[in-house]
């Protein structure tokens, strides 16, 4: 496996290609991943998205956000996580998009129940390991019977 290349570089190249856009960014310089948006207002201008095979961003996230006259905080937050933001409800995992309902729901039916088996199951916790102490807290609130 070839070494990671770290981020600093595209982010430098960003600022100086995007010009006088805003940018907002993701940056897992662990796992190579860079993800940019350049935003003019709150339009979208541009994004540039970096990182290893399976990193993927979402091209119908991308058509729509280009296609918004604004994006807002959440819009923002699926763009660079790769997701499209139906489906709703607070992300947890910015790596792979995985929401709270998704992570709840998971563990109410028994699908998931440890941080490890949400990773198999919805992929979150598995990259950056960001969110593994939020996914350890829900999964307790959740298997506590008073909590429902
Ligand atoms: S936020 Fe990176 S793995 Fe969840």
């Amino acid at each position: 496996m070839r070494p990671l290349r770290p981020p600093a570089p595209f982010a430098a190249w960003a600022a100086g290609a995007f010009g006088e856009a805003a940018l907002i960014e993701y940056a897992n310089a662990t796992a190579g991943i860079y993800r940019c948006a350049a935003l003019v207002g709150d339009r979208l201008e541009a994004i540039l998205f970096v990182g290893p095979a399976g990193d993927r961003l979402c091209w119908s996230a991308a058509r729509a956000a280009f296609a918004a006259t604004a994006l807002d905080r959440d819009a923002r937050i699926a763009l660079l996580s790769g997701r499209t933001p139906e489906g709703g409800g607070a992300l947890v995992c910015a790596c792979f998009g995985v929401t709270l309902p998704a992570i709840r729901d998971a563990v109410r039916t028994g699908r998931a129940e440890t941080p490890e088996a949400l990773g198999a199951l919805l992929r979150a916790g598995t990259n950056c390991g960001s969110c593994l102490p939020d996914l350890k807290r829900i999964i307790a609130h959740e298997r506590t019977p008073a909590s429902h």
